[in-house]
């Protein structure tokens, strides 16, 4: 595996983000770590070869300049993490509903994505590492939690486009499919269920590690249903 590499990782803050900035950074990788704001800033300076970064991703020339500022470092992959929830089926969706949902889920990957593909085409390659929902992927499950659903349908239709785009260049994304994460928000908003048929966070972090390995770069366009008993 090239360790020497970097590795963006957005939403390095955020509860699965915490747990995947960890584990590249344990396997050696230097971590190019994005933070929505200024409140967390600090909170990987214990890790020597993580470098911590507030970028707002909604806003598209700050990341533009932002991607600028880390080519040096020769980003061999991103790991977009970046990303929200909310429930409500057709009555409760309303167009702010919607919007905020695809600007969450979709632009602040998008925004990423679109500057870093001249990089990646000018280096000969580079993964992209998005995060669906399986509620996109079935429509009983989404037709209760509409703006989500819609919003986490376009990632993957992104990772298509990335992946006929990188087509003979190298270029591929992959989309990890987690099914309920074992964070703290979810085990409060969720008293009655078992957290034990979730999926943890370090498991996320290990097939995406899988996925940036040497092995993991030989699949193609995978799509990882990461269920467990849930
Ligand atoms: N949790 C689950 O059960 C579950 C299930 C399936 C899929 N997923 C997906 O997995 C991913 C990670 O989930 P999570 O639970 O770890 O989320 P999380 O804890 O809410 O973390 C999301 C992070 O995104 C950052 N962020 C939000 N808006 C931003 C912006 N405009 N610019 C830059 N950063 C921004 C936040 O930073 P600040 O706090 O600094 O604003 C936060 O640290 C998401 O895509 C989510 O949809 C989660």
């Amino acid at each position: 595996m090239d360790t020497s590499a970097s590795i963006l990782v957005t939403g390095a803050a955020g509860h699965l983000g915490t747990s995947v900035v960890h584990e590249l950074h344990q396997l050696g990788y230097q971590v190019l770590a994005t933070l929505g704001s200024q409140k967390n800033t600090g909170i990987f300076d214990h890790l020597e070869r993580v470098t911590s970064h507030v970028v707002d991703l909604l806003d598209p020339a700050g990341v533009a300049s932002f991607i600028d500022t880390v080519r040096p470092k020769a980003p061999r992959a991103a790991v977009l993490l970046v990303g929200g929830f909310t429930a409500g089926g057709f009555a409760e969706t309303s167009v702010d509903d919607l919007e905020n949902m695809f600007r969450l889920n979709f632009l602040t990957a998008y925004n990423v994505v679109q500057p870093l593909l001249p990089i990646f085409d000018a280096q000969g390659g580079g993964q992209f590492i998005l995060v669906g929902a399986r509620p996109a992927l079935l429509p009983d499950a989404g037709k209760d939690l509409v703006a989500y659903s819609l919003s986490k349908s376009l990632v993957f239709e992104l990772a298509s486009l990335i992946n006929a785009y990188g087509q003979g260049k190298s270029i591929a994304a992959s989309v990890i499919v987690p099914s309920i994460i074992d964070t703290p928000v979810n085990r409060k908003a969720m008293p009655d269920a078992d957290p034990a048929t979730w999926v943890t966070p370090e498991a996320v972090s290990k097939t995406i590690a899988f996925v940036l390995s040497e092995a993991g770069q030989m699949m193609h366009e995978p799509i990882l249903k990461l269920y467990n008993q849930s």
